[in-house]
């Protein structure tokens, strides 16, 4: 038996007894007469003691030992003379009566502690060694322990767990494909899902009415914190169902998992938001709620006085930050410059301080104080507050002030990763406008359903056609989003035109699925939630790599693995393929 116990387990009960632990060599202390290790697994740490009457090989093998060494250590318990209250096994330490090395290792690139001294990068490329860590190690666990509660969950609500394939084709969810050359088939590809969304509807086809998978997704994106290349979604979909049915499973059980996982009750329904008014107060579709500081349309009190600047613009919006009154000068610049960011791309930045005495703005020149003054309340400006304004294209002032919004709220420390504010955001437009190419394109995917009430509008005016979609947010994140499906062969065809698709080119891209409908497809819906994002929002840290084992970085590369890679001439020959070389 290589243990008896773990690195974790032993406490002032267990002194007197004889145990054998394994694990790896975090510290040795030499102090001439005795020797301290640090012995750790994935359980904890515990102290192992080599004293000077100890038998010469077990001094021998202690002298020999370094960081990381694999160690299994036979000993008595004993009570420790200094005890470490800031250990759970530190009342006790093991007095070694064997000592054998399992395995040499070479001096680890960064130290393996709760806070290591290696850069990303390094870490990365020895991701075993970062994942012995311990808040890496607590991140898998609570990652493994929330796939269970969500499995507990579904099943005792009748859900069934079904796989789907890997090598699919297209599916459109907007972003590009990864796509696998077929040896079998020359000249001809998978495409490695974007999510399960036409399978798991052919699933409700078949009578499936209520499937889950948690299910890998694999997109072709440009990546950020909260993005990887491949990701799991906690997949879903029910037949016979309305958006308010989904929406009810869903919210209790998000309750369960916040009181299962996290210990956190919500007695009160989540907060559900129009998509408009999500817009307009917040400036995105993915409101963080954690604090207030709502925005208000000033263009009425804002436009005709002079200012180019604003008599110019579509929209003038803006919001009161909260204290902010002290700002200085420098600040003030510092936070124009923050915006003026190409990431955030506004021109400039408009700010009016509110204190007892009056108010005073950088646009003093145009406007007499009462005016001033009256934007201000606008925006719910109290004295003390600081009022920032931005202008523009409604939508495009709204989501630039809202990175401000999120810049002075961080700067505040109001984002608090303990505190939590989910909501369902719904009445999403069915279609988004995009200029560059100009054409529609579906807001959330091409098999959602349009709100009955808005079909006639359709083919006459399709901005104002709103969809049966929801969003579960929390903490300024799209934590899932999902919608009821079209089920009829008909509808499905209206929307494919819409979007842009001719009869035979939407036939040939979804054929198997409009066919499908025609034998009997039942009215279904459902969503999926991003597993990963929901780990790393109840661990409380703003990026999912955390809590991804082995992770992509920033450019889609496994530095580990060195993927992606070359493949040698013969693979190329066997697939019938030929590399160009990029410009
Ligand atoms: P959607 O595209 O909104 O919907 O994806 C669902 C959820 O998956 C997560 N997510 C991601 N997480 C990490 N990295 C990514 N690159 C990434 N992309 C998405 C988000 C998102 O809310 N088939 C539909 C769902 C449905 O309609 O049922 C879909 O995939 O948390």
């Amino acid at each position: 038996m290589y243990r008896t116990h773990t690195c974790g387990e032993l406490r002032a009960a267990n002194v007197n007894e004889t145990v054998t632990l394994a694990g790896w060599v975090q510290k040795v202390r030499n102090l001439g007469a005795m020797t301290f290790i640090d012995l750790r697994d994935r359980y904890g740490i515990t102290q192992i003691v080599v004293e000077e009457h100890s038998d010469e090989a077990t001094k021998a093998a202690a002298a020999k030992l370094g960081r990381e060494y694999v160690l299994q250590v036979t000993g008595k318990v004993i009570e420790r003379e200094s005890k470490n209250p800031k250990m759970p096994t530190g009342d006790i330490e093991v007095a070694a009566t064997a000592l054998t090395i399992l395995n040499e290792a070479q001096t680890p690139p960064f130290t393996i502690e709760e806070v290591s001294d290696g850069g990303d990068d390094l870490r990365m490329k020895y991701r075993y060694l970062d994942l012995r860590r311990p808040p890496l190690q607590r991140a898998m666990i609570l990652r493994h322990k929330m796939a269970q509660s969500i499995r507990r969950f579904l099943d005792s609500e009748g859900f069934l767990e079904i796989e789907t394939p890997y090598l699919v084709g297209s599916t459109p969810e907007g972003a590009r494909d990864f796509v696998v050359p077929s040896r079998m088939n020359p000249n001809q590809f998978y495409a490695l899902p974007q999510s399960p969304q036409t399978l798991k509807q052919l699933l409700m086809v078949a009578g499936y009415d209520k499937y889950f998978q948690i299910v890998r997704c694999f997109r072709d994106e440009d990546l950020r914190a909260d993005r990887q290349p491949e990701f799991t979604q906690i997949d879903c979909e029910m037949s016979f169902v309305e958006q308010e049915d989904v929406i009810n499973v869903f919210e209790r059980w998000a309750k369960y998992m916040f009181k299962d996982v996290l210990g956190i009750e919500f007695s009160e329904p989540f907060r559900r938001m129009p998509w408009i008014e999500a817009m307009e107060k917040y400036g995105s579709d993915k409101p963080d709620l954690r604090f207030g500081m709502e925005f208000a349309d000033i263009t009425d009190l804002a436009r005709g006085h002079g200012f180019s600047v604003f008599d110019d613009a579509e929209y003038i919006c803006g919001f009161a930050a909260t204290g902010c009154a002290t700002y200085t000068r420098k600040q003030i610049d510092a936070l124009t410059d923050y915006v003026k960011r190409p990431q955030v791309g506004a021109k400039g930045l408009i700010w009016i301080r509110v204190e007892e005495a009056g108010v005073k703005s950088s646009i003093d020149k145009f406007y007499s104080p009462e005016e001033v003054k009256a934007m201000a309340e606008k925006c719910g400006a109290k004295a003390g507050d600081m009022v920032f304004i931005l202008c523009g294209k409604k939508f495009k002032a709204l989501s630039q002030l809202c990175a401000l919004r999120l810049e002075v709220t961080q700067q505040l420390g109001l984002r608090d990763p303990k505190k939590f504010a989910p909501l369902w955001v719904v009445d999403f437009p069915m279609f988004e406008w995009d200029d560059e190419t100009e054409r529609f394109y579906a807001m959330h995917h091409p098999f959602t359903s349009p709100k009955p009430e808005d079909v006639e509008f359709l083919e006459s005016d399709p901005g104002r056609v709103r969809a049966n979609a929801y969003d579960f947010v929390c903490n300024g994140t799209e934590i899932g989003g999902g919608s009821i499906r079209i089920h009829d062969a008909q509808l499905q065809a209206t929307i494919f035109k819409c979007l842009g698709f001719t009869p035979e080119k939407a036939q040939e891209q979804f054929g198997f699925l409009m066919n499908a409908f025609k034998f009997g497809a039942p009215p279904h819906g459902g969503l999926a939630f991003g597993f990963d994002r929901l780990c790393s929002l109840f661990g409380g840290v703003e990026s999912i790599r955390d809590y991804i084992a082995f992770p992509k970085n920033n450019a889609g590369r496994d530095v580990m693995l060195d993927a992606p890679s070359t493949i040698d001439q013969a693979q190329l020959d066997e697939l019938f393929l030929s590399l160009v070389k990029p410009e």
